[in-house]
């Protein structure tokens, strides 16, 4: 994720803006960079690569200033390069802008500027902000930058500086994370409390919209109006390992709660009400789609369950069968695989070995690829013919949260797409469906609101050995996503069934106690999972369940119960996996395991 910072005072801005980065390093970038007032004129250093090849170059050629903005980037648009780094400024280089966020209107705004005389040198949306701002500039940075805000749609955390104004920054959020940090006659804008941690307690944490102005006369605080707004000073307590998690005691617990604007991101300008599905990095043409007579979805671990939820979303919505593989099984199975099919994989990554390979296979064979991948420039989006991005951020706790969820959201997309390309669903149900993906984001807030019920869950049954999960349809891909996250982060033995096929087997296994979680959001297959859940309970097990609010009756059943937000079935396991996400967390806590670094694993993958 993007990390900003900027510096306003009287001391040489250069090593503090490095300082602040090297802060945010925790987030993940891929290149880094800053620019600052050196004698009246703006100079920009960035390049691809570590914090440490900017401090390199910085060192070679040093810039001195006392005003400045610096930026890690974590690329969404455009591959990481020296060119797509941050700051952007304008040709002219008057006005130079860091952001973090997504400006979803970025083409079309590239268009009017370009019409409009500008020019564009690299493949970012940020690029546009500098030129609207110059657009709008009439001597007043910030009469220039509230202008330029009510044309960009989307996040954005931005800071600018400019030539004609050097004593002066200007900076604004909009549902990205911004905070001031307030020194002795200096102060900073940052993404985090971390990057400024260093030099002071004291910030204010600023809302949407609220435009800060850092000049010598201090900070001040306006809204769109320029009418000023008071604001009190946050008094930070907290030690810098504890801030760089934004306050929570792991990174997994904090990308858990990253999950709302994780999706959202994830669907922002591809998925809009009365409008086609917009995938700007997929080019599968109408033709090639009606023609396709399989689909294969490869991936490994969380990201194969991911693709268990498409497998049901595409066949249901699109009508193509499709097959879900585990990618260190598929290459040596000799799948029949011809130009007619199509290949999906799933990694965050996008560096796992085993689902390159796979991807490879497909390509050999004159598959067409879609690559699902949350990393720009990663190896599976350079070697597919079309990738759909997830937005998560980089995510860091070794177990898949965030990611997952947007894998999902990235599921319902290309089975909506398919749908739409081939008529297989009705306008109205296609709009019924995106309405309530666009309400995904608000349910997945409430179905947080479960963390108390779910820790004292946790605790009661922390030293069980072992725990089923069932579930049918899209709860069973949910069930097995649950049983993984406990396996990988609280070493319980768990086993995810399907609940219908309980009775074939392992049904011999419960007895008094056992610990069943049973997934009930599924109406369509609601009663047949009561039934499935009573055959456990006369057998001693103690079920606690997962159901959809209003349904009260599921209590009499069950230990205990907790409820998600009502959503469609097909959608539901971006709601069902919530409790099932926050029980492992809560687990491995009572358990005393190491919550982001699990013993034995690895974030990515890269052997076979
Ligand atoms: C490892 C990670 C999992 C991840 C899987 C696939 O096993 O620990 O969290 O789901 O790899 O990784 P990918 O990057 O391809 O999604």
């Amino acid at each position: 994720m993007c990390g900003i910072v900027g510096y306003f005072g009287n001391r040489e801005a250069a090593p503090l803006l490095v300082q602040g980065l090297s802060k945010l390093e925790y987030r993940g970038y891929d290149s880094a960079g800053v620019a600052i007032i050196e004698n009246g004129d703006i100079k920009v250093t960035k390049c691809k690569g570590r914090l440490k090849n900017l401090e390199n170059k910085l060192e070679e050629n040093p810039i001195h200033g006392l005003v400045g903005i610096g930026h890690t980037r974590w690329a969404t648009h455009g591959q990481p390069s020296d060119v797509n780094s941050h700051p952007h400024s304008n040709k002219t280089e008057t006005i130079s802008v860091v952001h973090n966020g997504i400006i979803e209107n970025y083409l079309e705004l590239r268009e009017w500027l370009t019409s409009e005389g500008y020019e564009f040198k690299s493949q970012t949306d940020t690029e546009v902000i500098p030129n609207l701002v110059d657009y709008f500039y009439e001597g007043d940075l910030l009469k220039a930058v509230i202008k330029a805000t009510e044309k960009m749609e989307g996040s954005y955390a931005i800071g600018v500086i400019a030539k004609n104004e050097p004593d002066k920054l200007v900076a604004v959020r909009k549902d990205s994370p911004l905070i001031v940090g307030l020194g002795k006659e200096e102060s900073f804008v940052a993404s985090d409390i971390p990057a400024v941690l260093a030099e002071t307690r004291d910030v204010y944490l600023l809302n949407d919209k609220e435009f800060v102005i850092l000049t010598k006369e201090g900070v001040k605080i306006v809204d769109a109006n320029e009418t000023e707004i008071k604001k009190d000073i946050y008094k930070v307590t907290w030690d810098a390992d504890a801030a760089e998690k934004g306050g929570f005691e792991h990174f997994m617990l904090k990308e858990i709660h990253e999950q709302p604007k994780a999706v959202k991101d994830t669907m922002a300008s591809r998925i809009a009400v009365g409008q086609p599905i917009k995938l700007d990095d997929i080019n599968i043409t109408k033709e090639q789609i009606q023609k396709l007579n399989k689909v294969y979805i490869v991936a490994c671990g969380t990201a194969y369950y991911a693709g268990v939820v498409g497998k049901y979303a595409i066949e249901k919505l699109a009508r193509i069968p499709v097959e879900v593989d585990i990618a260190s099984e598929f290459k040596y199975r000799d799948p029949i695989i011809d130009e007619n099919s199509l290949m999906i994989i799933v990694s965050q990554s996008g560096e796992t070995a085993d689902t390159l390979s796979a991807l490879r296979l497909a390509k050999e064979k004159g598959a067409r690829v879609i690559a699902v991948t949350n990393v720009v420039g990663s190896t599976a989006s350079r070697e597919a013919d079309d990738i759909l991005y997830t937005l998560a951020g980089p995510e860091i706790a070794v177990a898949s949260t965030k990611a997952y969820l947007t894998q999902l959201t990235a599921m319902y997309i290309i089975a909506l797409f398919f749908a739409e390309q081939k008529g297989t669903v009705s306008t109205e149900k296609l709009e019924e469906i995106k309405t309530e993906m666009l309400n995904l984001p608000d349910k997945v807030e409430t179905a947080l609101s479960c963390k108390e019920e779910v820790k004292a869950l946790a605790e009661a049954t922390k030293n069980e050995k072992d725990m089923f999960f069932l579930g049918r349809g899209v709860d069973y891909a949910v069930a097995l996503e649950g049983a993984l996250k406990l396996k990988e982060i609280s070493y319980i033995h768990a086993e995810a069934y399907a609940a219908g096929e309980l009775k074939h087997g392992p049904i011999a296994l419960i007895e008094d106690g056992t610990v069943v979680i049973a997934l009930g959001t599924q109406e369509e297959l609601f009663d047949k999972m009561v039934s499935n859940v009573q055959e456990v309970v006369s057998r001693g097990a103690k079920v606690y369940a997962v159901a959809q609010m209003g349904h009260e009756e599921v209590k009499k059943t069950a230990d205990s119960v907790v409820y998600v937000p009502k959503v469609m079935d097909l959608l539901a396991p971006i709601v069902a996996v919530i409790p099932l996400q926050l029980f492992s967390y809560y687990m491995a806590i009572a358990k005393g395991c190491d919550v982001d670094k699990p013993r034995n694993l690895a974030k990515s993958v890269t052997v076979e």
